[in-house]
């Protein structure tokens, strides 16, 4: 983020993702909520049923105060939020969608109109005339979503629009439909959820009857998501599909996490909306909220995961840098392209905290969640500084370190203050063990799946020696800077690591 004089203390990306599934869980269910009324109402004049009828006018408040108002707050703090943590990308997505976002306000001002008069017109107005108003809030609220979906979808795959520029390649772009789909079957799983937490207010006979009724929208509006997440998913760039294959556990932990709400969520729906509904009461719903936050929260982690290195792909990258600019920060510094920060500080620590805040904070923490003073334990400023030149190779998922030379060692010094430490152990495999967590571990495994690195019985001064030369064996490794003794422990470590 552009504003190193606002630290957060968690990534920056953590406080929009909080903010914007919350937001996403209510907008979604303000369209799918909105077909869900006009068709109960629908449904209440063709059956003559004054009860569904009375069900619906209550839900249609709760529906009206819920979307209206937390889906406004949110979306403002949306706006508030990405503008602090990503002002550049936020920039270039108003200037690339200008009539979108304008059109998305046209209709999302229809929506407020709409919902709130029907919400509170049910007397006043005649039956055709208010199912009229019903059908416009829908369409007014679907069409909102057919808008942003081509923004949110454009930036992790803008297609064409890398080369053309053009408005509609960047709308219409290679995910656009299989999401714009998946996200109404959500929104239809969503109305069916809210419909059960009014429907809880309701007496028998009524009560099943609209358990029922809402039981169907949850169950068809989840098992059509499952289908059409898989092919939007499949529509991913290769480089990001390529992250559900490796040894990210966060993001596996989030697909499994998302499957099984998904599959919780459509179990307890069959059984106690479908198959017995008289069964169904508000510790259940309240399951099924839960379980509907967190395929949506999943859905989005995903999503946002796969965008990783970038913000806006092969444009922007996550920390807020174009990639156009590399070159030239590159060549003048950060503090030749950003007045926010003091290349000159008395304490040379404090810029290096400030290029940290820059290029690291959006998703990395000092401490907590990818907390870097785990992370850098024991780390040397020259060879922090040195492995900032691999950053991409550290992980696919993050940009390359920019700046010059003094940045580069500024953000190196600044990694190695964070928690000093020297390798230690009772024997000399254990101090080779935490040599080789503190300078090998982030890019390679022993036994694991990254890099694996296999020494098993090799004579430990033949490890030593090429251990002197893992700059000249790949260019995309730093030398080997700690002491001839920690070489040798780590020698021993890797040609016996079984404990
Ligand atoms: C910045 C990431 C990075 C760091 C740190 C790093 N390596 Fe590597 N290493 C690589 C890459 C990339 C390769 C190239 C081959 C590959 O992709 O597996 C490699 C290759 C190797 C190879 C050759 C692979 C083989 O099986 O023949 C050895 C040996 C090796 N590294 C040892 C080490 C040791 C020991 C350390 C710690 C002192 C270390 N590396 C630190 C990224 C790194
Ligand atoms: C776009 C997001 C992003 C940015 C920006 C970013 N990182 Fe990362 N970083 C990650 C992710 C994701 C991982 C992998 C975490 C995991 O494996 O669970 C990671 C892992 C790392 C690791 C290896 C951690 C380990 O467990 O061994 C290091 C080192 C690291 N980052 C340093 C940095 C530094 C220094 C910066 C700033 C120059 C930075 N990162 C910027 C996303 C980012």
């Amino acid at each position: 983020m552009n504003y190193p004089v606002w630290q957060l203390g968690f990534p920056g990306g953590l406080l929009i993702a909080a903010v914007a599934v919350l937001h996403v869980f209510i907008s979604h269910f303000a369209v799918g909520g909105g077909a869900y009324l006009v068709l109960t109402e629908r449904r209440a004049y063709a059956h003559n049923d004054l009860e569904l009828l009375g069900y619906v006018k209550l839900h249609s408040k709760f529906f009206a105060l819920l979307t209206v108002v937390l889906g406004a707050v949110t979306g403002v703090g949306i706006w508030f939020t990405i503008g602090l943590v990503s002002p550049e990308a936020t920039s270039s997505l108003i200037h690339t969608f200008v009539w979108g976002w304008a059109i998305e306000w046209v209709f999302f001002f229809v929506e407020i109109a709409a919902a709130l008069i029907y919400a509170y017109h049910w007397d006043t107005l005649d039956r055709k005339t208010h199912l009229i108003i019903g059908w416009i809030y829908f369409v007014a609220a679907w069409l909102s979503l057919v808008v942003i979906n081509g923004i949110i979808t454009y930036m992790l795959t803008p297609g064409r629009w890398l080369e053309t520029r053009s408005f509609w390649d960047g709308f219409f772009n290679p995910t656009y439909w299989p999401s714009l789909w998946a996200r109404t079957a959500m929104a239809a799983a969503l109305a069916g959820m809210f419909g059960l937490v009014t429907a809880m207010r309701e007496r028998s006979p009524l009560r099943e009857r609209v358990v029922r009724w809402a039981g169907w929208w949850l169950v068809l509006g989840i098992a059509a998501l499952l289908p059409l997440s898989r092919w939007y998913f499949h529509d991913f760039p290769a480089y990001s599909r390529a992250y559900f294959s490796g040894t990210y556990t966060a993001l596996q932990h989030a697909l499994r996490g998302g499957l099984a709400c998904a599959a919780a969520a459509l179990l307890l729906a069959v059984v106690f909306a479908l198959l017995r509904p008289k069964m169904m009461n508000p510790v259940v719903v309240a399951v099924l909220l839960v379980a509907g936050f967190g395929v949506m929260g999943s859905g989005e982690y995903l999503r946002e995961f796969s965008r990783y290195p970038y913000v806006i792909n092969s444009y922007i990258y996550a920390n807020d840098i174009r990639m156009a600019q590399v070159q030239s920060i590159t060549a003048s510094g950060v503090a030749g392209t950003s007045s926010w920060v003091d290349a000159n500080a008395a304490d040379p620590n404090a810029y290096g905290g400030q290029l940290f805040a820059m290029q690291c904070g959006s998703c990395h923490a000092v401490d907590g969640y990818r907390g870097m003073r785990r992370i850098s334990r024991g780390w040397d400023a020259k060879f922090a500084s040195e492995l900032l030149l691999h950053m991409p190779v550290v992980r696919a998922t993050m940009p390359p370190f920019v700046g010059d030379e003094h940045d580069r060692a500024a953000l190196g010094s600044y990694l190695a203050s964070l928690a000093p430490a020297t390798p230690s152990g009772a024997n000399e495999k254990e101090l080779g063990q935490q040599v080789f967590a503190m300078h090998c571990a982030m890019c390679h495994s022993v036994g694991g799946r990254r890099r694996p690195l296999d020494f098993k019985g090799t004579d430990p001064d033949a490890i030593v020696s090429m251990v002197g030369s893992l700059h000249d064996m790949s260019p995309d490794m730093p030398s080997f800077s700690g002491t001839d003794a920690q070489r040798h422990a780590l020698a021993v470590y890797l040609s016996n690591p079984s404990q």
